[in-house]
């Protein structure tokens, strides 16, 4: 059996909480292994305009991801207006979080983004801001199936006085709890959200090493693991505002889980072959992708390490056969950014997935259901769609095709996988979109498919 170590990119969800929570408390926080992929430059240039000095004290090579800042915090209300407009690049989650931060500062300030990010719906964190009494508003168009007007980017947003909440979200979405949260520090009382299942939980967390005292309820965690409707009950968090946070000195990123699932799966359908990645980011409200996996019959092991900011450790795999497996919508709210290559798995198992509640899916970077959809028919997958459904019939013969990226970093990548996996030609056009998150990507499949050939 060939084995290969590998090591992949720092965490880009815990990367851009560092920066802005960094920014925000007093104190200077130095931030090691954080992710320098093009969506962290724009978070940490939106915080320069905003008067926050960024050292980026050591980075190996302008190719390597992992580099070491540090960020001397401003306080809580001590973001200067900028110059000009922000402009966000492809950032969903800094156009997301980032107004949370700006609602209890003393000045307007408009949100742009390129052409992708201008497409997202921000209804989701206006209205909630609205309620808290943030003068916010953006592009309003009206979007085929939906009764009221989206929200789309530019937003603009005039910070000030605001007031606490109480939101029932109908999605899970990290994006949105970080949002109110954020916001709900500059507030006097309670802010709470809560959701349908528990979104990945990493403001929560870093909240809490910034000093930040936070409620959690034990509910909605992984709903299809409980007996029956009764005991189902929504996840929620809350905090009493108003906040000072004060910077804990130092942070340490562990690998994104993310953008490890490429390998993970590579590994489980490459045969005699075990990959072994360092230092992954092992949080339960992220691995929901491990955890498919092995329900699929995938040969995972863990070695754990202890942390106080978030769990990780080492994960090892090695080939196996797998099979098609159910998998609910708690699974993919704790999966939303590895259903992408979880398709591809599914194409490689032998029987049937089916993909529950999927819809969220469709408001990424891309349509992710149209991009991969679209892209594995393309080489001979059979694949259904019905509304927030999708059935995957694994083990047909696949063939190299031309596909296309869509812009999408996670589609790009999931594609180069099935081209790694199937030994045969994939033509995949837009690579540049990897950057986002997994700069170097290109180079590790190549270290693979040398070992492999
Ligand atoms: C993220 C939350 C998720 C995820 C995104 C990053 C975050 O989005 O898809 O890539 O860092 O909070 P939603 O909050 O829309 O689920």
């Amino acid at each position: 059996m060939k084995a290969i170590k590998i090591v992949v990119p720092p965490d880009k969800s815990i990367s851009h909480r560092a920066i802005m929570l960094g920014s925000i408390s007093k104190g200077t926080t130095r931030i090691k292994n954080l992710l320098m992929g093009d969506d962290i430059r724009r978070t940490i240039e939106a915080f320069r305009a905003m008067g926050v000095s960024i050292e980026i004290t050591s980075s190996p090579s302008s190719a390597d991801p992992r580099n070491d800042i540090v960020v001397h915090g401003v306080g809580m209300r001590g973001l200067k207006k900028p110059g000009k407009a922000l402009y966000l690049g492809n950032s969903g989650t800094t156009m997301r979080i980032l107004p949370g931060i700006l609602a209890g500062q003393d000045f307007e300030v408009v949100l742009k983004g390129d052409t992708s990010l201008s497409k997202r719906p921000m209804r989701r964190i206006v209205e909630p801001l609205v309620k808290m009494g943030v003068r916010i508003s953006g592009k309003r168009l009206k979007v085929k199936g939906i009764k009221e007007k989206e929200i789309f980017p530019p937003i603009e947003i005039h910070g000030g006085r605001i007031k606490p909440i109480r939101h029932n979200s109908k999605i899970a979405s990290a994006q949105v709890k970080s949002c109110i949260l954020l916001a709900g520090l500059f507030a006097k009382g309670i802010t709470s959200v809560t959701e349908p299942v528990r979104s990945r939980d990493h403001t929560e967390r870093m909240l809490r090493i910034f000093g930040c005292r936070l409620k959690a309820s034990p509910g909605g965690v992984y709903p299809e693991q409980s007996r029956g409707a009764r005991d189902r009950q929504d996840s929620g968090v809350s905090l009493r505002g108003p906040v000072r946070l004060r910077s804990p000195q130092t942070i340490e990123i562990p690998g994104d889980v993310s953008s490890a699932a490429f390998f993970i799966v590579a590994g489980c359908i490459l045969p005699d072959m075990k990959i072994i990645i360092k230092n992954v980011g092992l949080n339960p409200t992220r691995t929901g992708s491990l955890d498919i996996l092995k329900k699929m019959g995938a040969d995972i092991s863990f070695r754990p390490r202890a942390s106080s900011l978030e769990p990780y450790g080492d994960i090892i795999v090695k080939g196996a056969d797998l099979k098609g497996v159910r998998i609910s919508p708690g699974e993919v709210v704790r999966a939303i950014d590895e259903m992408p290559i979880i398709m591809v798995a599914a194409c490689f198992a032998k029987g049937v997935t089916v993909i529950h509640g999927a819809g969220e899916l469709r408001v990424k970077e891309t349509d992710r259901i149209n991009s991969m959809v679209t892209n594995l028919k393309k080489m001979g997958a059979e694949i259904e769609v019905k509304g927030e459904r999708l059935k995957v019939r694994g083990g047909r013969p696949l063939h190299g095709a031309r596909v296309s990226s869509y812009g999408d970093h996670r589609t790009a990548m999931s594609m180069l996988v099935a081209g790694l996996v199937l030994k045969c030609r994939i033509k995949v056009t837009g690579l540049g979109c990897i950057n986002k998150s997994f700069p170097g990507f290109l180079d590790l499949l190549e270290d693979i498919r040398l070992l492999t050939h």
